[in-house]
């Protein structure tokens, strides 16, 4: 029998995870499907989920364990903008920025009409980009910041009204139970292995909300629900696995500090965890190799 360990050899609380085990999508309206393929699938490197929504009609794009979802709503044409900036990993730079400079060249000369608000910038170890209908995007490179993660949504940083960050980090920790704190006017919520929600004070005139949404899982499935629950800000009961709250309310208060609907689903709902699929972006029909068609890192 070996002898027991004699002096303490491991961070045992760095391995703990809260209770939103997983930021698994956020989801905007898109107007028009073209661009949308050149921006989150040519340009940003994401794949097309080849087994649900195939049509015209919604659209989900995944990034590793993650995915962007694009309904479409053509006529009248509408847009929806995150108030706030996705994070992004992806496997290199360099090739982003290659593809981005292809998908907007393309942009011009499939949808010549069209006027985007696309357009991308390296600025340091990030890149910029912004869809065309204004949602920002920041890419990183992989990093030990992000865990073992080389493609992935890691994070989507809210611009939220100034004051409202230790309010916000007090109700991710207190109601969804989530290791959350509030450090200079930015709000850090922990979320599963290696992924944050964000929430970042701004001077900057807030945007009306306008129903786009971001999707989490939890493990304890019932306490924040009866929280909110009490206090009605229940505004969907989907179904037996998932409902959706749009006010973060400070629980020392009950004042509403900013809205964005959280799509909530327990670790039960049938999506979970599901495979998804995706593709190598250093493959071409010219420079094929047997085998190589998926992604091989890791996330
Ligand atoms: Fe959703």
């Amino acid at each position: 029998m070996n002898a027991p360990e004699k002096v303490r050899q491991y961070d045992r609380a760095a391995q703990t995870v809260g209770n939103i085990v997983h930021l698994e999508h956020f989801n905007v309206v898109i107007p028009d499907q073209r661009l949308a393929i050149l921006f989150y699938v040519v340009g940003l490197g994401g794949t097309r989920d080849p087994y649900l929504f195939p049509g015209l009609e919604n659209m989900w794009v995944n990034f590793g364990r993650t995915q962007c979802h694009l309904p479409s709503r053509a006529v009248p044409p509408r847009a929806e903008v995150l108030r706030g900036t996705a994070g992004l990993v992806v496997p290199s730079l360099d090739e982003l920025e290659k593809r981005l400079t292809y998908a907007g060249s393309e942009m011009k000369r499939v949808v010549p009409e069209a006027k985007t608000k696309f357009s991308w910038a390296r600025k340091g170890d990030v890149v910029e980009a912004t869809c065309p209908w204004g949602n920002r995007v920041r890419c990183h490179a992989p990093s030990p910041e992000f865990g073992r993660t080389e493609l992935g949504l890691v994070y989507v940083d809210f611009d939220v009204p100034r004051g409202t960050a230790e309010g916000i980090a007090r109700f991710y920790d207190q109601v969804l139970r989530a290791p959350a704190k509030a450090e200079k006017g930015r709000a850090t919520v922990r979320v599963g292995r290696d992924q944050r929600l964000l929430f970042t004070e701004t001077d900057a005139p807030q945007p009306e909300y306008d129903n786009h949404h971001v999707q989490i899982y939890i493990a304890d499935f019932s306490t924040p629900y009866e929280w909110l629950k009490e206090r009605d800000l229940i505004t969907m009961e989907t179904d037996a696995n998932e409902w959706r709250f749009q006010w973060i309310t400070d629980p020392k208060d009950r004042k509403p500090l900013f809205q964005i609907e959280h799509e909530v689903r327990s670790m039960k709902h049938h999506l979970f965890a599901r495979p998804l699929v995706n593709r190598n972006h250093g493959i071409t029909n010219m420079t094929y190799q047997a085998g190589q068609d998926a992604f091989r890192g890791t996330y």
